[in-house]
């Protein structure tokens, strides 16, 4: 069997974390992590453990980056949003250098560049710095983390029992479970039609309607609801996505304009996956809360 070398830039942090865990789970890889110099993450020290090679690097320094990318075959970056604009060009001509064959970027969100806009100032990019260092990828798109859910990061407020939604909330929209996504990942990068793909995955499909129906059933608190209008000529561009009244509403006008998720859901190219139901993240995640 041929062993695939991973290697994950961001790999400590929420969504890296998961993709390790998938990757380990598989034995067709070997799984490597880039963390930065001075890193205080906290999953760092438990990958080790479990036989995770993490290499420190400073991501300023372009020759020691290319050397701790050196018999990678496929990278992958996870890193924080904020960070992305920033480090991925760099990253992308290491990994050129380095004779890197893929890399996976740092998406896991939206496919619509309207709301892509709102998390980077130049979506396009991405694109081109793939097409810059002359390497294969493989991007993924999702809807939201099912772990947002129970957050006040869609509306849903549980603290002050209330809920925001826009429009009639009976638009369907994609939910994604990062463990089931990172599955996907580890699962599809295998397949040769991943090579040069946009591939588009999600663990539910529902309405803000339904979701908030099965929120009050799993946590037993009545919610209460404010409707704002649709509003398709909406521009979040330039808000601070971070401040709690604009992220709060943002992922229910996306829900509305139907721009929250991938173009096109693509699951289909690696059946075996299991889809964890949102009934099943609910119930498990309010019995912890208990
Ligand atoms: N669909 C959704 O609902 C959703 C939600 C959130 C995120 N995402 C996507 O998932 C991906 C990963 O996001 P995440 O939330 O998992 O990331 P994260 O945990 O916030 O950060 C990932 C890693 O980035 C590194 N990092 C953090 N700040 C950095 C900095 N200033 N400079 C260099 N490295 C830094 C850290 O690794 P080290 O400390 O080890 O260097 C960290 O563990 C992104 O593409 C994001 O767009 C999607």
């Amino acid at each position: 069997m041929t062993i695939i070398n991973v290697t994950i830039a961001g790999g400590s942090g929420d969504l890296g974390g998961k993709l390790v865990q998938a990757f380990l789970a598989d034995d067709s890889y070997q799984v490597n992590v880039l963390s930065r110099v001075n890193s205080d993450s906290k999953g760092l020290d438990q990958l080790r453990k479990q036989g995770v090679s993490v290499i420190t690097v400073d991501y300023n320094q372009f020759d020691e980056l290319v050397k701790a990318l050196q018999g990678t075959d496929i990278l992958i970056c996870t890193l924080h949003y904020a960070i992305v604009d920033e480090l991925q060009p760099v990253l992308f001509r290491a990994a050129k250098a380095a004779g890197v064959r893929r890399v996976v970027p740092s998406d896991f969100s939206s496919e619509n560049e309207a709301f892509q806009r709102l998390v980077c100032p130049d979506p396009a990019a991405t694109e081109r710095n793939i097409i810059e260092a002359q390497l294969e990828y493989t991007r993924y798109f999702c809807g939201a983390f099912y772990c947002y859910l129970t957050t006040s990061h869609v509306g849903v407020n549980l603290e002050n029992r209330s809920v925001t939604v826009v429009g009639k909330g009976d638009k369907p929209f994609s939910l994604a479970h990062q463990e089931d996504l990172a599955r996907f990942v580890a699962a599809s990068l295998k397949d040769p039609r991943s090579r040069n793909a946009r591939l588009g995955f999600e663990s539910c499909t529902i309405t803000f309607n339904e979701l908030i129906a099965a929120i009050e059933k799993h946590s037993g608190i009545k919610l209460n609801v404010t409707r704002l209008p649709s509003d398709p000529s909406l521009d979040f561009s330039g808000e601070d996505i971070m401040r709690e009244d604009v992220i709060n509403n943002l992922f229910s006008y996306a829900a509305d304009l139907e721009i929250a998720g991938p173009h096109k859901i693509t699951n289909g190219i690696c059946p075996s996956v299991h889809l964890t139901t949102l009934d099943t993240y609910l119930a498990d995640f309010f019995s912890k809360k208990a």
